[in-house]
């Protein structure tokens, strides 16, 4: 067994839907104060919190990688310095304290598989390893838990998916739809039998380092490969977050909400990844209905709708003036001004890398393409654009190049402005869904190449800021 294609994102939270969160978010408020409604502001806690997860193809587990456990591993670390040290034999020396490292999390939580029992009350174990892999999620996220007002956080998220399909299997759902067979004309990659399995995934436990013997700091790895037979001596992999019919847990202590919240970043990109990556500068990721309420884990009639600013100069624009059907109906400018795809004269093309709609919507306004109906749960919305003078305005890359490789920068973006500009599919005549996203991603997606392709990258001082003041409920 071999793999053929695989997607490295590094995802920063994962708190599903955000129901629970919900009640925090509201409408028109009026504020001058922002706070971060993360974890880690600026990634600067001296302590570790990152999780890794990994899917597959439609972002379930489907099986689990011979003796590699359920895909969700986590290492949760806390310095603990003190200058009262006389029995801290394995600590280094910094100004006069010494410190150690309290794992949080160890071996036996991480190889967790599906039908173990979990250590402590309240996790409920499944032999079915996609509800297993979940439970196992928050299992760890309560070890790793950070008690904060308003709300605990846990980790930052890694993820990794495996972009491949095999479509011999039923194993993922069309549109959220259970199907006996999957028929369709759509091409994915797949070597053969197995080609949707999960990776195997190793572990450099945080360990204490130091720079030049004075500051102390924690250091670990995880790396792994979607090759079953792959020989692991080097690798690296960082993943991804999106479409998730689960609830999970993250960095964030609040969910953002358009049109009030920004996402400040330092992205350095060493390699891109080849033509054929989408580097994202962010895929941000929601969840509503086509009527726009909540999803509430229906996956028939839940859609996840994401927007991703793709900064690979190779990525060319699908939708054009000769090509409608990869645009959204409309866009909207800077200043709140409609303008019809088919309005040749003034729609921003270049600044739309494609637009494809639900699989299970009703009154879709031709011509239009559907998004993939098998790499969600249940169906998914896709609005792809590319740097552009009309998302500069929201501090977003102006023109091709700008953020990519040799340009590493600190972005300070307005993702809650640029995001409540976007069109999303709903039914004629219902109420525009409130746009809360329970995920913020860096990262890219490979497709698929005649060669192998490596992506490296960065990211430090992550942040977002929403506004302090949450009014009561409209
Ligand atoms: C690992 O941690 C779990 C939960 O804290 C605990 O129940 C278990 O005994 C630990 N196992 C080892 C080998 O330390
Ligand atoms: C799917 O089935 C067809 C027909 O039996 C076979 O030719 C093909 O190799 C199979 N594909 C995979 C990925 O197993
Ligand atoms: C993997 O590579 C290491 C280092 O090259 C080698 O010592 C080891 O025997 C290899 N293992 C397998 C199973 O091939
Ligand atoms: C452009 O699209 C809009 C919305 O679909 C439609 O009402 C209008 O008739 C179209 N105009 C032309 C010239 O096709």
């Amino acid at each position: 067994m071999g793999f053929s294609c695989w997607f490295l994102v590094l995802g920063l939270l994962q708190q599903f839907f955000g129901l629970n969160c919900a009640q925090l978010l509201m409408h028109g408020e009026s504020t001058t104060n922002y706070v971060s409604a993360i974890g880690d502001p600026g990634m600067e806690n001296p302590n570790v919190r990152v999780a890794l997860e990994a899917w597959n193809f439609c972002n379930e587990v489907g099986f689990e990688a011979p003796n590699m456990g359920s895909p969700r591993w986590a290492d949760c670390a806390d310095l603990d310095c003190s200058s009262n040290t006389g029995h801290l034999g394995d600590g280094l020396v910094n100004d006069g304290r010494q410190c150690r490292v309290l794992h949080q999390v160890n071996d036996s939580d991480n190889s967790l598989r599906a039908g173990d029992k979990f250590p402590i009350m309240g996790f409920e174990s499944y032999t079915d390893p996609d509800l297993f892999a979940k439970e196992k999620e928050l299992y760890l996220g309560s070890l790793c838990e950070v008690p904060e007002s308003p709300n605990p956080w846990q980790f930052w998220m890694i993820m990794v998916k495996n972009g491949n399909f095999d479509k011999n299997t039923t194993l993922c759902p069309e549109n959220g739809q259970k199907v006996s067979k999957i028929v369709t004309d759509r091409n994915f990659p797949c070597f053969g039998e197995g080609c949707m399995n999960q990776p195997l995934v190793y572990h450099k436990y945080s360990i204490l380092d130091s720079f030049d013997g004075q500051k102390v700091y924690l250091t670990g790895e995880f790396y792994g490969t979607y090759d079953l037979d792959a020989n692991l001596s080097e690798d690296a992999t960082d993943g991804f977050n999106g479409g998730y019919h689960y609830n999970g847990r993250g960095i964030m202590k609040k969910l953002p909400e358009s049109p009030n919240f920004l996402v400040r970043l330092t992205l350095d990109i060493k390699l891109g990844g080849g033509p054929n990556s989408q580097f994202y500068l962010l895929d941000i990721g929601s969840c509503w209905k086509n009527n726009g309420e909540p999803c509430d884990g229906d996956v028939l009639t839940d859609v996840t709708r994401y927007s991703e600013m793709i900064i690979n100069p190779a990525t060319t624009s699908w939708c054009r003036a000769d090509n409608l059907v990869f645009c959204p109906p409309y866009h909207i400018s800077p200043t709140g001004k409609m303008i019809y795809r088919n309005e040749t004269a003034q729609f921003p093309y270049s600044a739309y890398h494609l637009y494809c709609s639900p699989g299970n919507a009703k009154y879709l306004e031709e011509p239009y393409d559907i998004c993939d109906p098998y790499s969600n749960p249940q169906s998914q919305e896709l609005v792809q654009i590319l740097p552009h003078p009309e998302w500069a305005v929201h501090g977003y890359p102006e023109k091709q190049g700008d953020g990519w490789i040799g340009d590493s920068r600190t972005w300070e973006l307005d993702v809650g402005a640029l995001s409540s500009r976007l069109y999303f599919y709903q039914d004629p005549g219902t109420k525009p869904a409130r746009r809360i996203w329970s995920s913020l991603n860096v990262g890219t997606e490979i497709y698929v190449s005649p060669t192998g392709e490596t992506a490296e990258w960065t990211v430090s001082d992550f942040d977002v800021v929403v506004p302090e003041v949450m009014k009561t409920k409209p």
